[in-house]
């Protein structure tokens, strides 16, 4: 949402891009441009999103620049710690040896990562998928996993253009939700309406639709379920859980599906006093809120709602195995017996180190409880103590 500053504010708070950086956030803005002259001045804020993030060649994860790690914008579990992808990797095979196909489809991957903790540390080959919308960052999987892996591990990978046709298996999506376009929408005098982006004066601004919408509806069902919402409040819906579950839930018939994301359930979510929603920039490790400036060159992020995941879930036909912290998850699938994996006892460095990405991936105030884990379920039944909170 628009920040308490005007767009100088913020930009001059930020580092400076570069010549090349701003060539390239001028061509993306040109497209955008473009787009909002055909919707007759004004785009929803969904698509604004969508062409922010993914618009081919331009878009924020489209586009070659460096996103993840230190150089980078921010930083996911995987880039921390190689213990994050071993734990998962281990949840992988409690659910295989209760009869689950042997297969993991892995969405949006990063920098490769996930997938050689994963690969590295399961005991058997596995056919491992991988759907990245990304060509550019697709490419940069490939390579880095090309000189992780052993040839035989790196054999058994295959990029997607599209879901499979037909998938049983372990389903991984990290981060992944949180970077789905929102629509964005305003309760102005007793009234809610969606939020769009027009373009004058050389800059993106805001304005609203006065029609009626599905993200309207949302919130409206929203504020039904949890209680009237003040003036002035400003919140996203996101609209893409259900077509995104209802697809995966039509590939296979039995899967497991792993959701690690930041968010909330709706009561805290939608709660009075988070008047402003939760999106959020990222610019070279700096936050802010201002999602109308440096197009294609900072991250758009909103954080997800877990009961609309569980809701869209059991829609599409699966079953909700939990919602747990991070912290938990991590905990409950052997985190703390990965420890050892790469370093002897002497080696007091990389003992400490260790520790320090322990206390990153677990404590309440970094990823423990910020970020939480859905288990879903479709067709299988399977004993998952790290799921301990049925819905
Ligand atoms: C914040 S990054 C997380 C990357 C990685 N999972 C990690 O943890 O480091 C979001 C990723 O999700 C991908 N993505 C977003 N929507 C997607 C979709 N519908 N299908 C596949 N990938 C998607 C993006 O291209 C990007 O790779």
């Amino acid at each position: 949402m628009a920040s308490y500053h005007s767009q100088e504010q913020t930009l001059a708070q930020l580092p400076i891009p570069s010549a090349e950086e701003m060539a390239h956030s001028g061509k993306l803005i040109e497209v955008i441009v473009d787009k909002i002259a055909r919707g007759n001045g004004s785009v929803p804020f969904s698509e604004y999103m969508e062409c922010l993030l993914y618009t081919p060649g331009l878009g924020y994860y489209s586009a070659g620049l460096n996103k993840f790690g230190k150089q980078g914008d921010f930083v996911t579990a995987p880039e921390i710690s190689p213990l994050f992808g071993r734990t998962i990797a281990n949840q992988c095979q409690q659910v295989f040896d209760q009869g689950c196909e042997t297969r993991i489809l892995e969405f949006g991957a990063g920098s490769g990562k996930l997938c050689e903790q994963i690969l590295s540390k399961l005991d058997n080959p596995v056919d491992y998928l991988i759907l990245e919308i990304s060509a550019d960052l697709r490419l940069r999987q490939q390579t880095y996993l090309k000189e992780k892996l052993t040839f035989e591990s790196f054999d058994r990978i295959t990029w997607l253009d599209k879901l499979p046709q037909n998938f049983n298996g372990v389903i991984i999506a990290n981060e992944v939700l949180d970077a789905m376009p929102v629509s964005l929408v305003k309760k102005q005098q007793q009234q809610w309406f969606e939020l769009g982006v027009a373009f004058d004066d050389d800059r993106f601004n805001w304005c609203h639709f006065a029609e009626h919408s599905d993200a309207v509806s949302a919130i409206q069902s929203i504020e039904k379920d949890h209680g009237l919402l003040p003036d002035g409040y400003v919140t996203e819906v996101n609209l893409n859980y259900q077509p995104w579950l209802k697809s995966l839930s039509e590939i296979g018939n039995q899967m497991v599906l792993l959701i690690i994301d930041y968010g909330y359930e709706q009561a805290q979510y939608y709660h009075p006093e988070r008047k402003r929603g939760t999106l959020i920039c990222h610019y070279r490790h700096r936050v802010h809120d201002d999602t109308l400036i440096l197009p294609g060159l900072q991250d758009v992020t909103a954080s997800v709602d877990f009961d609309a995941v569980a809701d869209a879930a059991i829609a599409s036909g699966f079953e909700v195995a939990g919602l747990v912290t991070q912290s938990q998850f991590l905990l409950a699938n052997g985190l703390l017996d990965e420890v050892g994996f790469n370093s002897t006892s002497e080696d007091t460095l990389a003992q400490l180190d260790i520790s320090q990405q322990i206390k990153t991936l677990t404590l309440p105030d970094e990823m423990g409880e910020k970020f939480k884990v859905v288990g879903l379920v479709k067709n299988l039944d399977l004993d998952l103590p790290a799921f301990s909170m049925r819905r």
